[in-house]
């Protein structure tokens, strides 16, 4: 079954928060922004720690940071499964992968919308999850990218024929018209923000996601 992961960068308040905890989803996904490695500056290690008290699901944290090192020491006392760092900013240190599994939380590597899929091929055997970026990191409630689409289908055409165990994420403009498309090409994880915290019903928003196919 798809696993969903509910983004709360368009809207991140208490209340959002408790309202998504009665609603059946898998992760909280949760957006770092340094206003270096991206132009904005979002979730303070404060407001991270905030949510994973009030959070009944555990989190799934997309690092849009320059200073990986800091956060995987400052975050990993949180109740996370999967800590995501960047392939444009990780520099093929693969040291960092293995702090993040030491620390016993589940690593993943994100790619920008402009990377060529195959540079992280040699990495797959040390990552549980490839986070596909289907916009531009940044923002929340931008269009998807279809161009997403045959990236993932090359990427799991790979992890098929390695037989590896890591999983396929998107992220970016998510909505039921291409979440088929994303599941049909290959995809086992979807990210979704605004389209489901600015929906008026969360639970019909994500099940539209995953049983509209
Ligand atoms: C963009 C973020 C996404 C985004 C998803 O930089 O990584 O997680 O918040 O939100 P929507 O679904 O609104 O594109
Ligand atoms: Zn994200």
């Amino acid at each position: 079954m798809i696993k969903i992961s509910v983004s709360v960068l368009s809207k991140n308040d208490d209340e959002t928060i408790r309202k998504l905890n009665e609603v059946e989803f898998d992760y909280f996904h949760i957006d770092v922004m340094d206003g270096k490695f991206v132009k904005e500056i979002n979730f303070p290690l404060s407001r991270i720690e905030q949510i994973n008290k009030i959070a009944n699901k555990p989190l799934d944290v997309h690092l849009m940071v320059d200073d990986i090192d800091f956060y995987i020491d400052n975050l990993s006392s949180f109740n996370i499964e999967y800590l995501t760092i960047h392939y444009e900013v990780f520099n093929g240190n693969i040291e960092l992968l293995k702090k993040i599994k030491k620390k016993g939380i589940k690593c993943g590597l994100s790619v920008k919308p402009i990377t060529d899929i195959k540079e992280t091929f040699n990495l797959l055997d040390n990552i549980d999850l490839i986070l596909i970026m289907s916009v531009e990191p940044g923002y929340g409630g931008q269009e998807f990218m279809p161009s997403s689409l045959e990236k993932i289908r090359i990427l799991k055409g790979e992890i098929k024929r390695r037989n590896l165990k890591t999983i396929i994420s998107v992220d970016g403009g998510i909505n039921k018209e291409n979440a088929k498309l994303c599941l049909d090409s290959g995809a086992d994880m979807l990210v979704t923000g605004s389209y489901v915290v600015m929906s008026e019903n969360y639970q019909v928003a994500i099940d539209s996601l995953k049983f509209n196919n």
